[in-house]
């Protein structure tokens, strides 16, 4: 079975070709990073109306470079939410009509599935169960993925996503949009000893976490040293302080969920997955605890239509399918998806278990 995947959910637009038994056969992915900079965010019209300018012309490119038609996919999987509702349902929409013309399933997919199911397209793929570390612009949460399609949410942000405080972190330090990668590559340059910022929440029961006090410590920061002058490396130190803060509290509450769940595996997923500093110290930390980490690579951590094609080949080939009517959701909850009922090994490669 050959499955489209179609990601639209935020400010990528993510296309690619899932082969069951094969593994990924075409992967593109446009982003629209540029497009939003100049507002210092993901401007939701824009990013549905520059979807509705890609998505087609990717599409015929991606059978293209697979040197297959249209005649030559099985089903079509896109993202249905959570996400962006004018994204989402360009996406939605476009694979909905490919399905329908063609006469083959389509597969509504969860964004969030997809990130925590990506480390499985990797040749050293985790088993069930595992622990999931869910970090992106939009999402911070600690999940349990006992086995394909059952999910639990053990703990989440009360306010803002981690990457969101990256992001306005690095707005506060004069960095441009998105500001993970621009701000990890400053902290390479900071004082690790000049400033330190609390570890939010970390002091208290519970995996929750919350990102917004470390904004504003940064803020005050940034005030409280203005009248001595804010220079280069002043601001290296503030960013190297806010990383390492937020980088301890993360690996603090994956510390206490692999405790508590007695799991020996994590998995991380989401674009803050991509900064080395945190891979570096999760690494560590769950060696502490005799256990593995797993990461997708890179392209697989940041939204991708790959994720997509594969979570729904498995739900396809589980035997899933929708009727004529379709909707997208701004909000959905992990636990509320079915298990699926699919025999991995049909579905991966051999090499890749
Ligand atoms: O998963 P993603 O591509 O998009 C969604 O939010 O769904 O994640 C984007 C987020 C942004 O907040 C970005 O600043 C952050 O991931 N990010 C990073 C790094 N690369 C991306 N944060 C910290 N360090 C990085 N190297
Ligand atoms: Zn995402």
């Amino acid at each position: 079975m050959r499955v489209v995947g179609i990601e639209t959910s935020c400010d990528e637009t993510g296309v690619a070709l899932y082969e069951a038994g094969t593994g990924v056969l075409v992967d593109q992915v446009y982003s629209q990073v540029r497009l939003h900079a100049e507002y210092g965010g993901v401007v939701p019209e824009l990013a549905s109306r520059d979807h509705v300018r890609k998505l087609l012309p990717m599409l015929r490119r991606l059978l293209e470079s697979a040197g297959i038609s249209k005649m030559g996919i099985d089903g079509v999987a896109y993202t249905a939410g959570p996400g962006l509702v004018g994204a989402l349902l360009v996406g939605a929409t476009v694979g909905r009509t490919l399905a329908w013309a063609r006469g083959i399933p389509a597969i509504a997919i969860h964004h969030l599935e997809g990130h925590l199911l990506a480390p499985l397209l990797e040749e050293r793929a985790p088993a069930f169960p595992f622990l999931a570390l869910l970090v992106s612009g939009g999402h911070t949460l600690l999940v349990t993925v006992e086995r394909p399609g059952v999910y639990r949410i053990i703990g989440e942000t009360l306010d803002d996503a981690v990457g969101e405080a990256f992001d306005k972190t690095a707005s506060l330090l004069g960095l441009g949009y998105p500001g993970g990668p621009a701000l990890e590559r400053l902290a390479k340059s900071g004082d690790p000893d000049r400033f330190h910022f609390p570890r939010p929440m970390t002091d208290r029961p519970g995996l929750d976490f919350s990102f917004s006090g470390l904004k504003t410590q940064v803020a005050t920061t940034l005030r409280e040293t203005e009248r001595t002058g804010v220079d280069a490396q002043l601001r290296a130190d503030i960013a190297r302080a806010f990383q390492d803060a937020a980088i301890e509290t993360l690996a603090l509450k994956c510390r206490r969920a692999l405790r508590e769940t007695c799991y020996s595996r994590l998995i991380v997923a989401g674009g803050v997955g991509a900064n080395r500093s945190l891979r570096r110290r999760l690494e560590e930390m769950v060696a502490g605890e005799g256990g593995e980490v797993f990461y997708p690579r890179i392209q697989y951590c940041t939204d991708n239509g790959a994720m997509i094609a594969f979570a729904g080949c498995l739900r396809l080939l589980g035997g899933e399918r929708e009727g004529d009517a379709f909707n997208v959701r701004a909000r959905w909850s992990l636990e509320e998806l079915k298990p699926i009922e699919v025999d991995l090994d049909a579905v991966i490669p051999a090499r890749k278990r």
